[in-house]
């Protein structure tokens, strides 16, 4: 089910790579580069002890920036872990939770990224929540059955609350791969998830996709009616490409 052409959101996901040198680089190249347009948005999602780098660097600019995890506890004895207030006070407006390196590196389960995206919201930040099939799954026919599992988690623990997050699509094989999903691939599992959606309310959702997205494919991907952006992984370090795929 197709919604009507809403903006795109494009986030960029640093994961563990970065140095305060190279960061500064890079955040400066982006500035430079990127003006506001109404129907575009643009964050960067940074190791956490480059937030305030980043919050430093970004404040006043029309690029938002937050993390790539949040504890879903509030606070006490979680030594290593970060909570969602603590993040509300580097100015983070987003934080990923679920992505699939968290998920099958970290046995992050269903449930937990469920809470993780409550905790989210209760510090006034928007989740981006990732869900996506792996290589087994999609090759035995199961992409519908692993996204299901996964967005169904998230609307049973948010109810209406789920119209103030993000979704974002990641198939596990086209995550540093090199091999993207096509732009029908994509869009068949996007319908799909605002499909599931609607029972929350939510079928408003910005949903992004994300697995090797470069300039090359954005557009492409982007012109599906369903793919409101793009989660981008590697090409979001190199300034250039992810300025062209922000602006595709
Ligand atoms: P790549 O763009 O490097 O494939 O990574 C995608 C991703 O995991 C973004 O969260």
């Amino acid at each position: 089910m197709s919604t009507p052409q809403r903006g795109k959101l494009v986030v960029g996901n640093w994961k563990m790579n970065g140095s305060a040198a190279a960061n500064a680089t890079l955040l400066a190249a982006l500035i430079a580069g990127w003006r506001a347009r109404p129907d575009r948005d643009v964050a960067l999602c940074v190791p956490y002890p480059y937030l305030a780098q980043a919050r430093d660097a970004l404040g006043g600019s029309p690029i938002a920036w937050g993390a790539q995890d949040v504890s879903e506890y509030a606070s006490g004895a979680y030594t290593g872990q970060v909570s969602a207030a603590m993040l509300a006070e580097f100015g983070c407006r987003y934080v990923l939770v679920g992505h699939s390196e968290r998920r099958h590196g970290c046995g992050e389960t269903d449930a937990i990224v469920a809470a993780k995206a409550a905790a989210a919201l209760g510090a006034g930040l928007t989740p981006v929540v990732c869900v996506g099939e792996t290589l087994a799954e999609r090759d035995a026919g199961q992409w519908q059955e692993a996204v299901t599992r996964q967005v169904d988690a998230v609307v049973q623990r948010l109810g209406a609350d789920c119209a103030r997050t993000v979704l974002a699509y990641e198939p596990v094989w086209a995550i540093g791969t090199g091999r993207t999903a096509t732009p029908q691939q994509a869009q068949d599992v996007h319908a799909h998830l605002r499909l599931r959606l609607r029972g929350a309310a939510a079928a408003g959702v910005p949903i992004l996709y994300g697995g090797s997205v470069k300039a090359a494919n954005a557009g492409a991907l982007f012109a599906q009616a369903d793919v409101d952006g793009g989660l981008v992984g590697g090409a979001s370090l190199d300034a250039a490409e992810f300025l062209a795929i922000a602006g595709a």
